[in-house]
């Protein structure tokens, strides 16, 4: 299903801050080297946005789970106050060895650490502190609910949980779609629809971004 019609998508591509040579080159890397798995990679007015949320929320703590080769890191760890940091979350080796070579490229190596593992455990491991101003979410969706749990209690208050493809390219409305994916981001939907911690909107931006700004604590 489009979620808007493919000539407002194209003029959508051209009516955002432009990519620039290095984040052009990582699309072209990625799409020459993985035509397979192309689609997980973020779109450029999507890479906007985060850097343009990112600077909003004045973010100087950043966590990205769903790394693969480097786009949406780069985006928002461009979008950093001065001395900020990204922790940055992912299981492949592989794919995240393109996105070092970016990240150096880009002069954002110090600034992003990467931990490799599942996410889950990796999340579950930080400190129990409102430590983070801002969270990413683009991993395995059937890991959602818990991503967006554990990222949610050590968010500040006023910051923001940012879940990627939360209309599954329309399925979210296919009573037929149902694999645990499917189901997996209804129910994240639903939660974070719910979820008096938080103030959301669904976005129809690409494949869906949900952004949830934690409310502060009375
Ligand atoms: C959709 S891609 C992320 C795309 C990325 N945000 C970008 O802009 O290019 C999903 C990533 O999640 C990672 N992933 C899948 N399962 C994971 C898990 N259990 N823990 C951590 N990362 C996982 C994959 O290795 C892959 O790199």
């Amino acid at each position: 299903m489009d979620i808007v019609n493919p000539a407002l998508n194209d003029y959508l591509l051209d009516h955002a801050t432009p990519a620039d040579e290095v984040l052009r080159d990582l699309a072209a890397e990625t799409a020459a080297a993985l035509p397979e798995h192309l689609s997980m990679q973020i779109s450029q007015d999507e890479g906007a946005f985060l850097t343009l949320l990112t600077r909003l929320v004045g973010a100087r703590r950043a966590l990205e789970v769903g790394v693969f080769t480097g786009y949406s890191s780069i985006s928002i760890a461009r979008g950093l106050a001065p001395g900020g940091t990204l922790l940055a979350c992912d299981v492949s080796e592989e794919w995240t060895s393109i996105a070092r070579r970016y990240w150096q490229r880009a002069g954002l190596a110090e600034r992003i650490e990467l931990r490799l593992g599942p996410a889950v455990d990796t999340l579950k491991a930080l400190p129990e502190e409102e430590a983070f101003d801002l969270a990413f979410i683009d991993a395995d969706k059937v890991s959602y609910p818990v991503y967006y749990e554990e990222t949610l209690r050590r968010l500040r208050p006023g910051g923001l949980v940012l879940l990627d493809n939360t209309l599954r390219e329309g399925r979210v409305v296919d009573p037929e779609a149902q694999d645990p994916a499917d189901r997996a981001i209804r129910e994240i939907n639903d939660i974070v629809t719910a979820d008096p911690r938080v103030e959301s909107v669904l976005l129809p931006l690409r494949d869906g971004l949900t952004v949830a700004r934690k409310t502060a604590r009375p």
